[in-house]
C-alpha cells in the first residue's frame, strides 16, 4: 500500500504526476468534482494546523468526498492514552485514507506498520512535511514554468524547519538546481541534509549569513519563521534577527521574475509592505496547497492496490541493543515503538523512525 510519509516515498515520476495532474485540476475543475463521492477523509491533528487541516478539507469536499477526524488530540480517546498505533487501525474502520500531524517525529511511520488505508504525513515535529512539498513544488512550477535549473535560496531558521528539510530532498531529483543557505550559525541546516541530500545527489550549495549578497542571484527565495525560543543565547538572537526580515528594501534586490515562497503562518519575517510586490507568491502557495492534497488523494487512491507503485524499498532496518535514539521527540521514546535504525551511504547510523544520528 502507498503511503506518504518523506516526499521520497514518491519517485520523482509519481511527484511529476501529481504535480501535472495538480495542474490539470486548476485548468478543468469541473471533471474531478465528485470523482471521491461515497469516500471518506480522515484528518487526525495531534498539533495546531490551519492551512494544511483545511486545505485537506477543502480538497476532499471539491472531490466530492466527505471528512471526519479530530483536530485536537485532547477530545478523542487520545486523552486516555490511545496509543497512535490503535487510533489508526479504529480510523482505518471509518475513513479510505488518513492524514496525520503528529508533533512526535516517527508517528506517522509507526503508524503506517499497522494501518489498514494510506496514511499521509501531513508533518511530523521538525522531521518531514511533504505535502508542503509538494504544495512547494506545485508553487515554482506555476510561477517560474520550470523546477530544472533553479537557484533556490532559504532563509531563516533551516535547522528546525520541517518543510526546508523535505523541499531539499525533493529537489535534489531535479536537475541542476542551486541551493543557498541563509542562517544564523544556531540555525543551519543539519549535516545530515548537506552530506546525505546534498553531496549525494550532487546539488550545489553554500552557505550565507545575510540575504543581501545572495538576492541578485536568486530564482525563488523561501522564507521560513526564526523563532526565538530556538536560540540558546538571547543575545544572539538580537543580534541577528533582523537580517532576516524581508522587506521592500532587500526586494529591491532580487531578480524581476524572483518568487518569493513561505509556508505560512509568518511572524514578522516578511513584512506586510511586500504582500502587493507580484512576486510576493506565499497566498498563491496556500491555494496551490489545495490543488495539490486534491491531487494527491486521487493518486493514492489510485495507486492503492497497484503493484507498479509500491512504497520504496527502505534499507533492512538494525536492531542493536547497545544503541537508543536519544531524540525525546522520537515515537521510540514515547510510544512502545522498537529502537531500530538504518545506515546511511556515509555509514552513520540512524533511527529509523526520526533520523536523529544515532552513532
Ligand atoms: N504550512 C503549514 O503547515 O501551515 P499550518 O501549520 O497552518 O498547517
Amino acid at each position: 500500500m502507498k503511503h506518504l510519509i518523506d516526499p521520497m516515498d514518491l519517485t520523482k515520476e509519481e511527484t511529476d504526476e501529481i504535480i501535472s495532474l495538480a495542474e490539470d485540476i486548476i485548468a478543468h475543475r469541473e471533471r474531478y468534482q465528485g470523482s471521491m463521492s461515497h469516500r471518506k477523509l480522515a484528518t487526525l491533528f495531534y498539533e495546531p494546523s490551519t492551512r494544511t487541516r483545511l486545505s485537506f478539507t477543502s480538497a476532499m469536499m471539491e472531490l466530492g468526498g466527505s471528512v471526519l477526524g479530530f483536530s485536537d488530540a485532547k477530545n478523542s480517546s487520545v486523552s486516555k492514552g490511545e496509543t497512535v498505533q490503535d487510533t489508526v487501525r479504529v480510523v482505518g474502520c471509518f475513513a479510505e485514507v488518513i492524514a496525520m500531524r503528529h508533533y512526535i517525529e516517527g508517528a506517522q511511520l509507526y503508524a503506517s506498520e499497522v494501518s489498514p488505508v494510506p496514511i499521509i504525513n501531513a508533518g511530523d515535529g521538525s522531521h518531514s512535511h511533504p505535502t508542503q512539498t509538494l504544495t512547494d513544488l506545485l508553487t515554482i512550477k506555476r510561477e517560474l514554468g520550470h523546477i530544472d535549473g533553479i537557484t533556490i535560496g532559504f532563509c531563516g531558521d533551516l535547522r528546525f524547519g520541517r518543510t526546508v528539510h523535505s523541499l531539499i530532498k525533493a529537489l535534489s531529483r531535479y536537475k541542476d538546481v542551486r541551493v543557498i543557505l541563509i542562517a544564523p550559525d544556531s540555525l543551519k541546516l543539519p549535516d545530515y541534509i548537506k552530506h546525505d541530500v546534498c553531496d549525494k545527489s550532487g546539488v550545489q550549495y553554500r552557505e550565507v549569513e545575510t540575504m543581501e549578497e545572495v538576492m541578485p542571484e536568486l530564482d525563488v527565495l523561501y522564507m521560513t519563521r526564526v523563532q526565538k525560543e530556538r536560540f540558546l543565547d538571547e543575545e544572539e538572537f538580537d543580534r541577528v534577527k533582523d537580517s532576516f526580515v524581508l522587506d521592500a528594501r532587500r526586494m529591491a534586490l532580487g531578480k524581476k521574475n524572483m518568487a518569493v515562497l513561505h509556508p505560512l503562518p509568518r511572524v514578522n519575517e516578511i513584512l506586510t509592505e511586500v504582500d502587493s510586490d507580484p512576486r510576493a507568491a506565499y497566498f498563491r502557495q496556500v491555494e496551490n496547497g489545495k490543488f495539490v492534497r486534491e491531487a494527491l488523494i486521487v493518486k493514492l487512491h489510485e495507486w492503492k492496490d497497484d503493484p507498479a507503485h509500491p512504497m520504496p524499498e527502505h534499507d533492512r532496518p538494525v536492531f542493536d541493543s547497545s544503541v537508543r535514539c536519544t531524540n525525546p521527540k522520537c515515537i521510540c521514546n514515547n510510544e512502545h515503538a522498537p529502537h531500530k535504525f538504518h545506515y546511511t551511504d556515509g555509514g552513520q547510523l540512524r533511527c529509523w523512525y526520526c533520523d536523529s544520528k544515532v552513532r
